[in-house]
């Protein structure tokens, strides 16, 4: 590690084009679950069983559990899952269907359920704090000439560490929005209920997230892999490297002759291509390498 550490520190110290991807990852040591890990040892904290998410073994090499299986590759708008070797075993996903509870379809046919799920991870996200790779990472933000922090993450957790260039590819759990017209909605925009519904249209109210099956915001997406493709050195950290299109990315930074250094503690189909791995969890890597 330390060998691996001092090769990245020098790529950054030389780079003036730094642009990061991150994933559930970061956000697990913030007491925050992944969606396709074992849960940590501790298991979920007590009253953590969300309501209508019943339990359910995730099929192990059978059927993919979200999103017919796809290849990693071009950058689609649209929010896939490129499958490696079957089911989910571990993480969110295999205690819930994501079809059951991250798709518009789910949303339209079961709104309780789904609002109540989103309910019980926004008071998780609400109760967490940034870890010190949260912090690592928005001090590299201001030692760099040009950054971009790009994440998958619906936590804002970054942003409350103090990142100010972050692209959200997948939305921001905290915010509702109207279901039918798209807007952003505040709380005295909406009706009460279980979910809210717009008092403007009169639509039910949505978590302001992308969902499988949904395009991405256009604008994010485009300057993501502007970022990627204009990058020196490209972290990817804490991602299964598994959903499109931000899977795609580290690839595409790769192709345009960018360094790419992936922090995680399991290896992902980015590892055999890296330039640099590192790992380990992101908390304790990031201060090392940043600080
Ligand atoms: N530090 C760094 N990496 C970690 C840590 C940690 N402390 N703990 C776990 N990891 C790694 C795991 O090894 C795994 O590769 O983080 C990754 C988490 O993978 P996923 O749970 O698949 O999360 P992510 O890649 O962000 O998923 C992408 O899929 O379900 C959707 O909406 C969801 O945005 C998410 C998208």
């Amino acid at each position: 590690m330390d060998e691996n550490l001092a090769k990245a520190r020098a790529l950054l110290a030389a780079a003036s084009r730094i642009a990061v991807l991150t994933g559930a990852g970061i956000s697990a040591e913030s007491g925050i679950p992944t969606f396709r890990d074992a849960m940590s040892a501790a298991g979920p904290p007590q009253g953590a069983r969300p309501p209508g998410g019943e339990r359910r073994e995730a099929t192990i090499g059978g059927d993919h559990v979200a999103g017919p299986p796809q290849g990693a590759g071009p950058p689609g708008g649209e929010r896939r899952e490129a499958t490696i070797g079957g089911g989910h075993t571990a993480g969110l996903w295999a205690q819930f269907r994501p079809e059951d509870l991250a798709t518009p379809e789910a949303f339209a046919a079961n709104p309780k359920v789904v609002w109540e799920w989103y309910a019980w991870r926004r008071e998780r996200v609400a109760k967490a704090a940034p870890n010190a790779g949260h912090t690592a990472l928005a001090n590299l933000e201001r030692r760099a000439a040009h950054f971009a922090l790009i994440t998958q993450n619906v936590d804002g957790l970054h942003r409350r560490a103090g990142s100010r260039n972050v692209i959200e590819l997948h939305g921001n759990i905290m915010i509702d929005r109207c279901f039918a017209e798209g807007r952003v909605l505040a709380a005295a925009d909406e009706l009460p209920g279980t979910p809210p519904r717009c008092a403007r249209c009169g639509a039910l109210v949505r978590p302001g997230v992308v969902w499988f099956g949904e395009m991405l915001p256009p604008k994010a997406l485009e300057d993501a892999f502007a970022a990627a493709q204009g990058c020196d050195v490209f972290l990817s950290i804490g991602t299964s490297t598994v959903v499109e299109p931000a899977a795609s990315l580290p690839f595409a930074a790769l192709d345009a002759g960018a360094s790419v250094i992936e922090v995680n503690p399991t290896r992902t189909p980015l590892s055999a291509r890296a330039t640099i791995v590192l790992a380990g969890a992101a908390g304790e890597v990031l201060p090392r390498l940043l600080g």
